[in-house]
């Protein structure tokens, strides 16, 4: 018995010595004090080490797309780390393709800020800016989706292409001890500068949007950074499938207001997925823009029409619209927002009707 306790005793020891050193080295050999990051070979930033590659270069104005507010479970934040990242963590692999993981690139969230950096990020990231802006306008577009009209205070314009998004910071409140982030694409014409439309579906529970819901009200000041994303309209004059569902709504809108003002001819075929009367909404701007935009037709479907809804249009998922109407989509592109799931199914669908893999753009509201 006695020598069982001296075994376990000695295991002990052996094990807090080690605990030990291995702090003392990780305090000699890692650096959590000034570290240098070198971006693009160009900028150097000298910055306090010891929190995450994101938070650190948003200290410095300089904003990485994205949407989980750091948690790692959005994707977004990648950036190439050539010098200085550590081992690749696990909670990064299921976000990065093999050909993303040696091409250097990781989570700018997972990546902790302890040694001299290297990276690399596109130029376009340096114009994205924060900005103060004030909430104009709240308007019930169903029972669970709100339009926000936000108006620019500081800087007072903002300029971004349609299909874009920005982050909205939502300050410390009942549901979050810290400001979060959350990514929603801009719904209005991007020639209306000084201010911006957001629509945004209420989520259970969910922190930003309990925020935009229930507190948020005319006269608030909102934060925000931007303008994000490569979804929008390609320069080619071949047909557009665009399909959405719910808020996915809102870039398709900024599309389709930008093709109206610039009397863009494409045909344009949108369809529109929802459960019953009660979740379609901006029919009346869609009809309206059938009639500015001469190639362009709104198809909503139902999958659950509702008898009080006295339904005569498309009747089942989204899919089944596009099933029905499409035939060949090889010479089409295809513009996708909406949940992840809707938009596998749109992507299987087109590519058995033969739209090739890189006409299909898309933005997944994950
Ligand atoms: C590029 C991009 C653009 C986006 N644009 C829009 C937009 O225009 N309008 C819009 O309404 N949303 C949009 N989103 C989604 C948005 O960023 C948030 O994820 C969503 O509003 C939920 O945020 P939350 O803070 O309220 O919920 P969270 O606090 O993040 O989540 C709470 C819980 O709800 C779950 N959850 C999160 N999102 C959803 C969801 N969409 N549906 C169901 N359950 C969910 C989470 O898994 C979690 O369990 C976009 C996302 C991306 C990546
Ligand atoms: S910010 Fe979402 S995964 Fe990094």
């Amino acid at each position: 018995m006695t020598s069982i306790l001296i075994a376990v005793s000695v295991i002990c020891a052996i094990n807090t010595a080690f605990a030990i050193l291995l702090l003392i080295a990780e305090a000699l050999i890692v650096d959590t004090g000034e570290c240098r990051i070198v971006i693009n070979g160009e900028k150097e930033l000298a910055v306090n080490g010891g929190r995450s590659l994101l938070a650190t270069l948003k200290d410095e104005q300089i904003f990485i797309p994205s949407a989980c507010g750091g948690r790692g479970s959005c994707g977004l934040c990648k950036v190439t780390v050539l010098e200085g990242a550590g081992p690749l963590l696990p909670t990064e692999t299921p976000w990065l393709t093999p050909e993303e993981q040696k091409g250097q690139i990781r989570l700018a969230c997972q990546v902790k800020v302890r040694r001299d950096l290297r990276i690399k990020i596109p130029d376009e990231l340096f114009n994205v800016r924060q900005y103060c802006t004030q909430v104009e306008d709240i308007t019930d577009l169903t029972h669970d989706i709100k339009q926000i009209t936000l108006k620019l205070l500081e800087p007072p314009e903002i300029a971004f292409k349609a299909g874009q998004f920005i982050q909205i910071e939502v300050p410390p409140y009942a549901l979050t001890d810290e400001p979060v982030y959350r990514a929603y694409s801009i719904s209005s014409d991007p020639a209306e500068k000084d201010h911006m439309e957001l629509e945004i579906r209420y989520v259970p529970n969910g922190i930003c949007t309990t925020y935009v819901h229930k507190h948020l009200k005319p006269g608030d000041k909102v934060t925000l950074n931007g303008p994000y994303g490569e979804f929008g309209l390609s320069a080619s004059d071949s047909e557009l499938i665009c399909i959405a569902g719910g808020s996915g709504m809102a870039p398709i809108k900024s599309i389709l207001l930008e093709m109206a003002r610039t009397g863009n001819p494409r045909r344009c075929r949108y369809f529109f997925g929802a459960r019953s009367g009660r979740d379609l909404f901006l029919n009346d701007l869609m009809r309206s823009l059938e009639q500015k935009l001469p190639n362009f037709s709104f198809i909503p479907t139902l999958s659950s029409p509702q008898p009080e809804d006295r339904w005569e249009g498309e009747i089942g998922k989204v899919t089944d619209a596009v099933g029905r109407h499409v035939k060949d989509a090889s010479r089409a592109e295809a513009y996708l927002c909406g949940s992840p799931l809707m938009i596998d199914a749109c992507i299987k669908l087109l590519r058995e009707k033969d739209m090739p893999e890189d006409k299909i753009f898309y933005d997944k509201f994950a």
